[in-house]
């Protein structure tokens, strides 16, 4: 059982090496082909590019969702901290707990929104209840939602809007000490004031957790990207600092899409 020392020494974990990786579905489609990329601890890494990059099957490949399409096969590896994560001893609940995913649609689940952060941890078999209360305050204000839902955690959470469901499915991935958070275009529903909001509480996050985000438009990877990764029909193109990709591109299709010359 993980207690709440381990969960935040966790947080100082979070680096991925994704090795010579090359991705097919069933159909024969390559959706990724020889990857090779370092996904920085701490720091907000962007996976941007256009339609059918290979973006979020990138994604899902890091805490093996893929594992779910039947007949997909992929070659090369992906280390977390070093150590592989498809080798036979991986407990795959344990690596989607550590490497968390975050959906573009936020999907609080029924009841309350204290129950939809203890859920996960109880099933991982936390009972004692100031630790629960502990995780759920702590959590919410990662998330940074804390202040607007503290005197109503028991209402549903199907009262939220848009903007603070994805903050609470976000508080609820973190409530379970997660080393990386993986987001699929967490913003892609959202007004800008809520978009606004769930930025922000990715900035203060990168402190505690490693952020790998798809975004949802060029201006927001060039505003969040600590570093940057532009894919382009499965290849990697390019992969720097946020800065370096945005302002000074090296590769020319990298330019011509950050330019907006394509898009
Ligand atoms: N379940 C699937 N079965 C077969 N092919 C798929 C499947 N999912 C995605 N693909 C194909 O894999 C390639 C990469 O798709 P992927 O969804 O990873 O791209 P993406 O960069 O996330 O695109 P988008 O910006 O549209 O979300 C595309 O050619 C896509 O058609
Ligand atoms: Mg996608």
């Amino acid at each position: 059982m993980v207690g709440p020392e381990q969960l935040h020494s966790a947080a100082l974990l979070g680096r991925i090496d994704v090795r010579g990786v090359s991705f097919w579905y069933p159909d024969g489609t390559r959706a990724l082909s020889a990857v090779d990329l370092v996904l920085a601890a701490r720091r907000i890494n962007v996976v941007f590019g256009p339609a059918r990059a290979g973006k979020s099957s990138l994604l899902r490949l890091l805490n093996r969702l893929q594992d779910l399409v039947p007949g997909a096969r992929h070659t090369g590896d992906v280390l977390l901290n070093g150590v592989g994560i498809f080798g036979p001893e991986v407990d795959v609940s344990d690596l989607r707990r550590r490497v968390s995913m975050v959906f573009a649609v936020p999907t609080p689940l029924p009841g309350s929104i204290r129950a939809n952060l203890t859920y996960g941890l109880r099933m991982a078999g936390h009972r004692d209840t100031a630790f629960l209360e502990d995780r759920v305050e702590w959590s919410l204000q990662q998330a940074a939602l804390w202040d607007e839902v503290k005197d109503r955690l028991d209402s549903s959470a199907y009262a939220l809007s848009g903007g603070q469901r994805q903050r609470l499915c976000l508080a609820r991935s973190l409530a379970l000490g997660p080393e990386v958070i993986l987001l699929d275009n967490p913003t892609s529903g959202l007004d800008p004031l809520s978009t606004a909001l769930v930025e922000n509480a990715l900035q203060v996050l990168k402190d505690q957790v490693t952020i790998v985000m798809v975004p949802h438009s060029t201006q927001q990877a060039a505003r969040l990207a600590d570093r940057a990764a532009f894919f382009l029909d499965g290849e990697l193109v390019e992969a720097g600092a946020g800065a370096e990709i945005f302002l000074g591109p090296t590769d020319k299709r990298t330019e011509d899409y950050v330019t907006g010359r394509f898009g």
